[in-house]
């Protein structure tokens, strides 16, 4: 089984776009070797992250990144019970505007889950995630 979360934090620091890459290429390299997929985004001073994988890595990697001080978490989301991967290559893809021109589903996704912590479903968020997933092939930086 495949455990997945979703999240959205704000940055307590200022990241300028190298370290923004150099957060994802480590990330990258680190997930790599527990096998961990996902991507992160990064709009208006938060982030939007989904992560997948096998659960104790996955436990443990929220852990780390929820006492990270370079942001502070808003709001997770999990979901236990997916029994495959939604970006299997992807270990930690850095998506950006222009690889999203074709879709702006992580910025309803991003807007839902910071303004409206309440009003939105469980249910609505996950088949947002899943419909992205249909779209990962579309995308330009896909690798
Ligand atoms: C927004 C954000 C996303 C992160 N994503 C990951 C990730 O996907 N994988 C990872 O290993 N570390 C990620 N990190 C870094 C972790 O928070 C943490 O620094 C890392 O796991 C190293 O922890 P350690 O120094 O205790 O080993 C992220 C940090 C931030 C701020």
């Amino acid at each position: 089984m495949i455990k997945r979360i979703v999240y959205i934090s704000k940055s307590t620091i200022n990241f300028n776009s190298n370290e923004l890459r150099q957060l994802a290429t480590r990330a990258s390299e680190c997930n790599k070797q527990f096998d961990i997929t996902g991507y992160l985004y990064f709009e208006k001073n938060h982030f939007l992250q989904y992560i997948e994988g096998e659960k104790d890595v996955i436990n443990t990697l929220i852990n780390n990144i929820k006492n990270d001080k370079r942001h502070e978490v808003l709001n997770v989301q999990e979901n236990k019970d997916s029994s495959n991967r939604k970006f299997p290559t992807w270990h930690m893809h850095q998506l950006t505007k222009s690889s999203l021109i074709q879709i702006n589903m992580e910025n309803i996704l991003m807007d839902y889950m910071t303004y409206n912590h309440t009003g939105i479903s469980s249910e609505s968020i996950w088949r947002m995630i899943d419909k992205l997933s249909k779209f990962r092939k579309k995308l330009s930086y896909s690798l």
